[in-house]
């Protein structure tokens, strides 16, 4: 298969997590096209929490009430950032596109911008992956990430048929000790 991958990375996780992947799909005997996203201007890590901090209160409700985060998850704002043109700004020509990048609560915002202004996802299989610092907690962690990232997709007419959430284990703004309390409370 002739197959696309496009990721960002700040900090370099995901990006290893992209190699393996790469590596891994030619091993198969794929044809791998890699794209690493960049942002236009790169703004610290306190610029990008306070993008989104006012949203933080409700996302801690949604984690407590189902019917509430169904209601938020398709009203939350998601921030984006300014990215240099990718290499393909047209997927069509490919059998398979995988996407990823790290969570920032949600989508990461060079990675919402992307999936805003690509063209040709319209039937396309898609694999989404990503990176964070907690543990693979189902609904603060992944579904947190996938589900944004599926919504996009779908609404530029991809189909998700696979995701991969891997944990860092680290956070770039110095909360990795509550995800490490929270990782020895539910998995010991
Ligand atoms: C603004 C911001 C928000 C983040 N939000 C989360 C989060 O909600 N949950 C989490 O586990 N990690 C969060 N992280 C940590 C990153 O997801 C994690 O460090 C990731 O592996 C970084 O990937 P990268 O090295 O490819 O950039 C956040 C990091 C930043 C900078």
């Amino acid at each position: 298969m002739n197959i696309l991958l496009t990721y960002y990375t700040r900090t370099g996780c995901t990006g290893k997590l992209a190699e393996c992947i790469a590596k891994e799909l030619k091993s198969r005997g794929h044809t791998v096209s890699v794209d690493r996203l960049d942002v236009k201007k790169r703004q610290s890590k306190w610029t990008l929490l306070i993008r989104q901090i006012h949203q933080y209160p409700l996302v801690g409700l949604a984690l407590f009430s189902k019917s509430f985060r169904r209601w938020w998850q398709k009203h939350y704002f998601q921030p984006e950032d300014h990215i240099v043109s990718p290499a393909y700004p047209d997927v069509s020509k490919f059998h398979h596109v995988c996407i990823g990048g790290p969570k920032w609560c949600y989508t990461s915002y060079p990675i919402a911008r992307y999936l805003n202004q690509i063209s040709g996802l319209e039937n396309q299989n898609v694999s989404a992956f990503a990176t964070f610092g907690g543990p693979p907690l189902k609904v603060l962690e992944l579904d947190l990430i996938f589900m944004p990232m599926s919504n996009q997709i779908c609404h530029a007419g991809g189909r998700v048929t696979c995701t991969l959430g891997l944990s860092s284990n680290f956070h770039e703004l110095h909360l990795i000790w509550i995800f490490r309390l929270l990782s020895w409370i539910i998995f010991r």
